[in-house]
């Protein structure tokens, strides 16, 4: 069971624009061979911050789509009022990721952990020495600021497993996160 850090970030390190936009990702189209599709199978439990879940909930709202997600969503946050959404199976928690962690591999019964985001929640499980890896999708293009990939000095480095182009507009970089 892995715990994994999955994202898409620009070339310049940003996983989301200076308004929480995402359109600089999505004029790429999804990426080829079913990557997100596979990923998300491999999935049992994920986790992700406040503002991921609420850019998540307006998109949903604005498309009318369901909540994408069959397994059980961490979202972190130490609001009161967060909206919920229909059939969705949220669980909100807040303060250290340690039991949260402990929690979620419960749940995820040998499947993988997936932390979603943003930046500083995965760095968080960085911080414990609960993330295993990093599957970053790198995007062909600059946005020059906005919420970071992973602010977080890692030593010792990553160590590369697997680079995959996507095209012309990405490629998928795997490492594997050595204990620190
Ligand atoms: N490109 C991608 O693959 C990708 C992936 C994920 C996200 N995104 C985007 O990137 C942006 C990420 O935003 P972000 O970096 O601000 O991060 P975020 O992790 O989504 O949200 C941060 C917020 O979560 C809450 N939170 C985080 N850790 C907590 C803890 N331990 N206890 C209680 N509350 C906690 C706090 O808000 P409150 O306490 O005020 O609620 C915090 O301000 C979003 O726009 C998202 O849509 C992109």
């Amino acid at each position: 069971m892995k715990t994994i850090y999955f994202a898409a970030t620009s070339l310049d390190g940003y996983i989301a624009d200076k308004n929480n936009s995402l359109e600089w990702l999505f004029q790429f189209g999804e990426p080829e061979g079913n990557v997100i599709e596979n990923f998300v199978n491999s999935v049992g439990v994920l986790a992700m911050g406040s503002t991921t879940y609420m850019w998540l909930y307006d998109h949903l709202s604005k498309s009318k789509e369901s909540w994408p997600y069959k397994v059980p969503s961490f979202v972190f946050t130490s609001k009161e009022n967060l909206p919920l959404i229909d059939n969705a199976d949220i669980r909100i928690v807040r303060g250290d990721v340690v039991p949260v962690h402990q929690k979620m591999s419960e749940i995820a019964n040998g499947k993988t952990i997936w932390i979603m985001g943003g930046g500083e929640l995965a760095g968080k499980f960085y911080d414990a020495n609960l993330l295993d890896e990093m599957q970053l999708h790198v995007a062909s293009t600059t946005i020059g600021g906005g919420a970071p990939l992973f602010p977080r000095l890692t030593n010792p480095p990553l160590i590369l497993e697997s680079v995959q182009q996507r095209g012309t507009g990405g490629v998928e970089l795997t490492y594997k996160v050595p204990k620190h």
